[in-house]
């Protein structure tokens, strides 16, 4: 069984009515349930936190874990320290965003923790997590 992180981050805890018209209409409980209910035997841990310390402390717990998807929220342009947690760890690492960020404001083209993933998504809405889980699950070859 594949063990997965799933980190959400600052204000992700509001999806549902947090803008609807950008990130839709589905909670974050809502979009744990899609990702549980695609990969029913995976062993998934599914965290949101709006301090970006605990996020990196999950960073780093995610290091026994076979793979990480990440929606950072805003920290993605900014962080430089979550950068350096994830540039530190060692496992494959996806960075998911709801929103297409390239259709929005030019700030949030701009992602300073992309340089440390494999992989990143952008626009496909709750789909895009369950994307991410999927291309780590079959890269690591594990059902
Ligand atoms: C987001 C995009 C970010 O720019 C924004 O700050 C978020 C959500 C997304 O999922 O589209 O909080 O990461």
């Amino acid at each position: 069984m594949s063990n997965v992180f799933v980190l959400n981050g600052v204000n992700l805890g509001t999806l549902g009515t947090r803008r609807p018209e950008v990130y839709g209409t589905m909670t974050l409980d809502d979009i744990e349930r899609l990702v549980k209910d695609e990969f029913p035997g995976l062993d998934l841990e599914f965290r949101q936190t709006d301090f970006e310390g605990e996020m990196v402390a999950f960073t780093r717990e995610a290091a026994s874990s076979e793979g990480l998807v990440i929606n950072a929220g805003a920290w993605t342009h900014y962080s430089y320290a979550l950068h350096d947690a994830l540039e530190a760890l060692d496992v494959p690492k996806v960075e998911v965003h709801l929103s297409n960020v390239h259709r929005r404001e030019d700030w949030r083209r701009h992602s300073v923790i992309s340089p440390a993933v494999d992989a990143v998504i952008a626009g496909m809405g709750a789909r895009g997590y369950v994307a991410a889980v999927r291309y780590l699950i079959e890269r690591n070859g594990s059902p």
